[in-house]
Protein backbone atom coordinates (compact mmCIF):
# COMPACT_ATOMS: atom_id res chain seq x y z
CA UNK A 1 0.00 0.00 0.00
CA UNK A 2 3.10 2.19 0.74
CA UNK A 3 4.22 1.88 -2.87
CA UNK A 4 0.61 3.10 -4.01
CA UNK A 5 -0.36 6.08 -2.47
CA UNK A 6 1.43 8.47 -4.30
CA UNK A 7 0.31 7.16 -7.49
CA UNK A 8 -3.82 7.38 -6.05
CA UNK A 9 -2.69 10.62 -4.94
CA UNK A 10 -1.29 11.19 -8.28
CA UNK A 11 -4.77 9.49 -9.51
CA UNK A 12 -6.82 11.93 -7.45
CA UNK A 13 -5.16 15.13 -7.96
CA UNK A 14 -5.91 14.38 -12.02
CA UNK A 15 -9.96 14.19 -11.67
CA UNK A 16 -9.58 18.06 -10.73
CA UNK A 17 -12.02 18.00 -7.40
CA UNK A 18 -13.24 20.76 -5.15
CA UNK A 19 -13.24 20.18 -1.27
CA UNK A 20 -14.96 22.41 1.45
CA UNK A 21 -13.82 22.26 5.23
CA UNK A 22 -15.98 23.33 8.18
CA UNK A 23 -14.29 24.47 11.31
CA UNK A 24 -11.02 25.14 9.27
CA UNK A 25 -10.27 27.92 12.44
CA UNK A 26 -10.22 24.73 14.80
CA UNK A 27 -7.52 22.55 15.97
CA UNK A 28 -8.09 19.87 13.81
CA UNK A 29 -9.24 22.43 10.92
CA UNK A 30 -6.23 24.11 10.48
CA UNK A 31 -3.92 21.16 10.42
CA UNK A 32 -6.48 19.49 8.23
CA UNK A 33 -6.26 22.98 5.61
CA UNK A 34 -2.37 22.85 5.75
CA UNK A 35 -2.37 19.30 4.86
CA UNK A 36 -4.92 19.80 1.89
CA UNK A 37 -3.00 22.63 0.40
CA UNK A 38 0.08 21.09 1.40
CA UNK A 39 -0.74 17.90 -0.93
CA UNK A 40 -2.41 19.78 -3.67
CA UNK A 41 -4.86 17.06 -4.18
CA UNK A 42 -8.28 19.10 -4.71
CA UNK A 43 -8.45 21.77 -7.31
CA UNK A 44 -10.36 24.49 -5.44
CA UNK A 45 -10.59 24.56 -1.42
CA UNK A 46 -13.35 26.71 0.14
CA UNK A 47 -13.49 27.53 3.84
CA UNK A 48 -17.23 27.66 5.10
CA UNK A 49 -17.60 29.16 8.39
CA UNK A 50 -18.94 31.72 10.98
CA UNK A 51 -15.57 34.32 10.57
CA UNK A 52 -13.21 35.32 7.67
CA UNK A 53 -9.60 33.93 8.75
CA UNK A 54 -6.49 35.75 8.16
CA UNK A 55 -4.61 33.60 5.80
CA UNK A 56 -1.08 35.51 5.22
CA UNK A 57 0.55 32.46 3.89
CA UNK A 58 1.07 32.65 0.20
CA UNK A 59 0.54 28.78 0.34
CA UNK A 60 -3.05 30.15 1.18
CA UNK A 61 -4.20 32.19 -1.50
CA UNK A 62 -6.17 30.07 -4.17
CA UNK A 63 -8.44 29.18 -0.38
CA UNK A 64 -11.86 30.83 -0.87
CA UNK A 65 -14.07 31.50 2.03
CA UNK A 66 -18.00 31.15 2.67
CA UNK A 67 -18.86 33.13 5.95
CA UNK A 68 -22.16 31.53 6.98
CA UNK A 69 -24.72 32.15 9.74
CA UNK A 70 -24.68 28.51 11.05
CA UNK A 71 -28.29 29.53 12.86
CA UNK A 72 -30.14 30.38 9.58
CA UNK A 73 -28.08 27.73 7.04
CA UNK A 74 -30.43 27.51 4.44
CA UNK A 75 -29.73 31.30 3.77
CA UNK A 76 -26.57 30.39 2.93
CA UNK A 77 -27.26 26.73 0.72
CA UNK A 78 -24.92 28.88 -1.69
CA UNK A 79 -22.19 28.41 -0.06
CA UNK A 80 -22.71 24.92 -0.33
CA UNK A 81 -22.76 24.27 -3.83
CA UNK A 82 -20.36 22.60 -6.23
CA UNK A 83 -17.95 20.54 -3.75
CA UNK A 84 -17.68 17.58 -4.43
CA UNK A 85 -15.88 16.29 -1.48
CA UNK A 86 -16.88 17.66 2.50
CA UNK A 87 -14.72 17.71 5.76
CA UNK A 88 -16.38 18.34 8.72
CA UNK A 89 -14.56 19.18 12.14
CA UNK A 90 -17.14 21.36 13.94
CA UNK A 91 -17.76 20.70 17.44
CA UNK A 92 -17.38 22.48 20.76
CA UNK A 93 -17.57 21.40 24.32
CA UNK A 94 -20.63 21.29 26.89
CA UNK A 95 -18.08 23.35 28.83
CA UNK A 96 -17.81 26.78 26.56
CA UNK A 97 -21.37 26.57 24.99
CA UNK A 98 -23.45 24.74 28.03
CA UNK A 99 -25.59 21.53 27.15
CA UNK A 100 -27.62 23.13 24.71
CA UNK A 101 -25.32 25.21 22.70
CA UNK A 102 -23.21 21.98 22.73
CA UNK A 103 -25.94 19.73 20.75
CA UNK A 104 -26.95 23.46 18.65
CA UNK A 105 -22.91 22.88 17.11
CA UNK A 106 -21.98 19.22 17.30
CA UNK A 107 -25.56 17.99 15.92
CA UNK A 108 -27.31 20.65 14.54
CA UNK A 109 -24.86 22.84 13.15
CA UNK A 110 -23.42 19.35 11.44
CA UNK A 111 -26.65 17.83 10.46
CA UNK A 112 -27.69 20.89 8.68
CA UNK A 113 -24.25 21.29 6.73
CA UNK A 114 -24.38 17.66 5.52
CA UNK A 115 -27.70 18.25 4.71
CA UNK A 116 -27.12 21.18 2.12
CA UNK A 117 -23.78 19.98 1.25
CA UNK A 118 -25.39 16.22 0.11
CA UNK A 119 -28.35 18.88 -1.74
CA UNK A 120 -25.26 20.56 -3.31
CA UNK A 121 -23.88 18.02 -5.08
CA UNK A 122 -21.17 16.54 -2.38
CA UNK A 123 -20.66 12.69 -3.01
CA UNK A 124 -18.00 11.94 -0.16
CA UNK A 125 -19.11 13.45 3.07
CA UNK A 126 -16.33 13.10 5.70
CA UNK A 127 -17.44 13.28 9.12
CA UNK A 128 -14.93 13.90 12.61
CA UNK A 129 -16.84 12.06 15.35
CA UNK A 130 -15.36 10.71 18.67
CA UNK A 131 -14.01 7.44 19.78
CA UNK A 132 -16.95 5.88 21.60
CA UNK A 133 -19.80 7.93 19.66
CA UNK A 134 -23.03 5.75 20.62
CA UNK A 135 -26.42 7.25 20.33
CA UNK A 136 -27.72 5.10 23.06
CA UNK A 137 -24.82 6.05 25.43
CA UNK A 138 -26.02 8.10 28.61
CA UNK A 139 -23.34 10.42 28.10
CA UNK A 140 -24.28 13.46 26.25
CA UNK A 141 -21.43 14.05 24.30
CA UNK A 142 -21.02 10.20 23.10
CA UNK A 143 -24.46 9.88 22.45
CA UNK A 144 -24.84 13.83 20.45
CA UNK A 145 -22.15 12.18 18.54
CA UNK A 146 -23.65 8.73 17.86
CA UNK A 147 -26.86 10.25 16.66
CA UNK A 148 -25.36 12.93 14.28
CA UNK A 149 -23.45 9.74 12.90
CA UNK A 150 -26.25 7.94 12.66
CA UNK A 151 -28.78 10.99 10.89
CA UNK A 152 -25.78 11.82 8.60
CA UNK A 153 -25.77 8.45 7.21
CA UNK A 154 -29.39 8.46 6.44
CA UNK A 155 -28.55 11.23 4.01
CA UNK A 156 -27.46 8.67 1.68
CA UNK A 157 -24.29 10.13 0.32
CA UNK A 158 -22.42 8.14 -2.26
CA UNK A 159 -19.27 8.05 -0.01
CA UNK A 160 -19.53 8.44 3.74
CA UNK A 161 -16.38 8.21 6.22
CA UNK A 162 -16.71 8.55 9.86
CA UNK A 163 -14.00 9.51 11.93
CA UNK A 164 -13.66 8.27 15.62
CA UNK A 165 -10.78 9.37 17.05
CA UNK A 166 -9.33 9.47 20.59
CA UNK A 167 -8.58 12.07 22.46
CA UNK A 168 -6.08 14.57 20.08
CA UNK A 169 -2.75 15.41 21.04
CA UNK A 170 -2.11 18.50 20.13
CA UNK A 171 -0.90 22.21 21.29
CA UNK A 172 -4.34 23.65 22.37
CA UNK A 173 -3.83 27.54 22.27
CA UNK A 174 -7.34 27.54 24.67
CA UNK A 175 -7.55 26.90 27.78
CA UNK A 176 -9.27 23.62 28.44
CA UNK A 177 -8.28 21.64 31.96
CA UNK A 178 -9.95 18.61 31.97
CA UNK A 179 -8.86 18.04 28.04
CA UNK A 180 -4.59 19.39 28.93
CA UNK A 181 -4.86 16.64 32.11
CA UNK A 182 -6.19 13.90 29.65
CA UNK A 183 -3.35 14.83 27.30
CA UNK A 184 -0.81 14.84 30.30
CA UNK A 185 -2.35 11.79 31.48
CA UNK A 186 -2.11 9.86 28.66
CA UNK A 187 1.63 10.47 27.89
CA UNK A 188 2.95 7.29 29.41
CA UNK A 189 0.09 5.74 28.13
CA UNK A 190 0.82 6.49 24.89
CA UNK A 191 3.90 5.43 24.66
CA UNK A 192 2.87 2.30 25.85
CA UNK A 193 0.09 1.86 23.82
CA UNK A 194 0.26 4.10 20.89
CA UNK A 195 -3.08 3.44 18.94
CA UNK A 196 -5.37 2.71 21.81
CA UNK A 197 -6.54 5.93 23.66
CA UNK A 198 -4.70 9.00 21.80
CA UNK A 199 -4.07 10.12 18.26
CA UNK A 200 -1.97 13.14 17.21
CA UNK A 201 -3.80 15.32 15.04
CA UNK A 202 -1.17 15.71 12.27
CA UNK A 203 -1.65 11.81 12.06
CA UNK A 204 -5.64 12.13 11.70
CA UNK A 205 -5.63 14.96 8.90
CA UNK A 206 -3.19 12.61 7.18
CA UNK A 207 -5.37 9.87 7.80
CA UNK A 208 -8.33 12.13 6.43
CA UNK A 209 -6.69 12.91 3.26
CA UNK A 210 -4.76 9.38 2.80
CA UNK A 211 -8.65 7.98 3.11
CA UNK A 212 -9.75 10.42 0.63
CA UNK A 213 -7.50 9.20 -1.88
CA UNK A 214 -8.29 5.08 -1.56
CA UNK A 215 -11.00 3.99 -3.50
CA UNK A 216 -14.05 3.95 -1.16
CA UNK A 217 -15.53 0.28 -1.89
CA UNK A 218 -17.92 0.40 1.08
CA UNK A 219 -20.85 3.46 0.84
CA UNK A 220 -20.07 3.80 4.86
CA UNK A 221 -16.40 3.90 6.53
CA UNK A 222 -16.40 3.99 10.24
CA UNK A 223 -12.84 4.62 11.27
CA UNK A 224 -11.50 4.02 14.98
CA UNK A 225 -8.50 5.57 16.36
CA UNK A 226 -6.28 2.61 15.55
CA UNK A 227 -7.17 2.53 11.44
CA UNK A 228 -6.54 6.09 11.81
CA UNK A 229 -3.15 5.76 13.51
CA UNK A 230 -3.02 3.04 10.23
CA UNK A 231 -4.22 5.50 7.27
CA UNK A 232 -2.38 8.53 8.54
CA UNK A 233 1.05 6.57 8.81
CA UNK A 234 0.74 5.46 4.96
CA UNK A 235 3.14 6.32 2.40
CA UNK A 236 5.55 7.36 5.80
CA UNK A 237 7.75 4.08 4.80
CA UNK A 238 9.13 5.59 1.63
CA UNK A 239 10.28 9.26 2.83
N1 LIG B 1 -10.43 17.43 21.45
C1 LIG B 1 -10.38 16.11 21.43
O1 LIG B 1 -9.55 15.47 22.10
C2 LIG B 1 -11.36 15.36 20.56
C3 LIG B 1 -11.32 13.97 20.54
C4 LIG B 1 -12.18 13.28 19.69
C5 LIG B 1 -13.07 13.97 18.89
N2 LIG B 1 -13.12 15.32 18.94
C6 LIG B 1 -14.10 16.01 18.07
O2 LIG B 1 -13.42 16.48 16.93
C7 LIG B 1 -14.04 17.66 16.43
C8 LIG B 1 -12.98 18.76 16.25
O3 LIG B 1 -12.31 18.94 17.47
P1 LIG B 1 -11.23 20.12 17.63
O4 LIG B 1 -10.68 19.94 19.00
O5 LIG B 1 -10.33 20.15 16.44
O6 LIG B 1 -12.20 21.38 17.58
P2 LIG B 1 -11.90 22.91 17.99
O7 LIG B 1 -10.46 23.20 18.00
O8 LIG B 1 -12.68 23.21 19.22
O9 LIG B 1 -12.57 23.67 16.74
C9 LIG B 1 -13.95 23.64 16.56
C10 LIG B 1 -14.37 24.34 15.28
O10 LIG B 1 -15.82 24.46 15.33
C11 LIG B 1 -16.17 25.82 15.18
N3 LIG B 1 -17.29 26.19 16.06
C12 LIG B 1 -17.40 26.01 17.39
N4 LIG B 1 -18.53 26.55 17.85
C13 LIG B 1 -19.15 27.12 16.78
C14 LIG B 1 -20.36 27.85 16.61
N5 LIG B 1 -21.17 28.13 17.63
N6 LIG B 1 -20.68 28.26 15.37
C15 LIG B 1 -19.87 27.99 14.33
N7 LIG B 1 -18.71 27.31 14.41
C16 LIG B 1 -18.35 26.88 15.63
C17 LIG B 1 -14.96 26.63 15.63
O11 LIG B 1 -15.02 27.90 15.03
P3 LIG B 1 -14.49 29.21 15.81
O12 LIG B 1 -12.99 29.17 15.69
O13 LIG B 1 -15.11 30.34 15.08
O14 LIG B 1 -14.93 29.08 17.24
C18 LIG B 1 -13.81 25.75 15.11
O15 LIG B 1 -13.59 26.00 13.76
C19 LIG B 1 -15.12 18.02 17.44
O16 LIG B 1 -16.35 17.57 16.94
C20 LIG B 1 -14.74 17.23 18.69
O17 LIG B 1 -15.86 16.88 19.48
C21 LIG B 1 -12.28 16.03 19.74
Amino acid sequence: MDKDIEVLREDYRKMNKSCFILGASGETGKELLKEIVTSRLFSRVTLIGRRKLTLEDEAYKEVAQEVVDFEKLDEFSAAFQGHDVGFCCLGTTKAKAGQAGFIRVDHDYVLKSAELAKAGGCSHFNLESSKGADKSSSFLYLKVKGEVEAEVQELGFERYTIFRPAVLLCDRQESRPSEWFARKMLVPVSYMFPTAYSVPITTLVKAMVNNAVLPGDKKVELLENKAIHSLGKLGEAKK
